[in-house]
């Protein structure tokens, strides 16, 4: 009986392969474009966020980098280890203004003992936008 079981099965799986199949051939088409959607918005390539670019200029643009690397440990914590401490709290406005607020101020305490200087001369806005890009940068 096994040995008559196992080439029908082996044919009913192929005959179900082959329909399932052409459904398939006709949901990849309306597919296409939904897949397409996802890659512009997908986190795989945040770089085409624009909170990615304008964060990422700001950052440049100031002292950030003489402490902060996106990977290393420097005088600062390292920015992907930031996006992934706040990465599950829930309210990411209020994470986003809380550090942006702790940009312009400066502060200690979180990651050690070193302080981060206080940034007075950063407006509100560009310091979310820096937390917006740093917060992205997540694992
Ligand atoms: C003088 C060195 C220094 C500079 C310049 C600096 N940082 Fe920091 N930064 C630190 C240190 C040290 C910490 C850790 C502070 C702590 O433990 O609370 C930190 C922490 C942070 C954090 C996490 C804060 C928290 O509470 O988790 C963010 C976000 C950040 N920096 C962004 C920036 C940005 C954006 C700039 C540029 C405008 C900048 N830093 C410039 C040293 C620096």
């Amino acid at each position: 009986m096994k040995k008559i079981l196992l080439p029908i099965m082996a044919i009913a799986l192929l005959t179900s392969c082959g329909s399932g199949g052409s459904n398939e051939g006709t949901e990849a088409n309306d597919n296409t474009t939904n897949t397409e959607n996802t890659d512009n918005s997908a986190s795989t390539d945040i770089s085409d966020n624009p909170d990615y670019q304008s964060g990422l200029a700001l950052v440049a643009k100031n002292d950030c980098l003489t402490c902060h690397k996106v990977d290393e440990k420097l005088i600062g914590p390292p920015y992907r280890e930031v996006a992934d401490k706040y990465a599950g709290i829930p309210n990411r406005d209020s994470i986003v203004k809380h550090l942006a607020d702790k940009i312009i101020s400066g502060g200690t305490g979180v990651w050690g003992q070193v302080a981060m200087t206080p940034h007075p001369g950063i407006s509100e806005p560009d310091a979310e936008a820096m937390v917006k890009y740093i917060l992205l940068l997540k694992k």
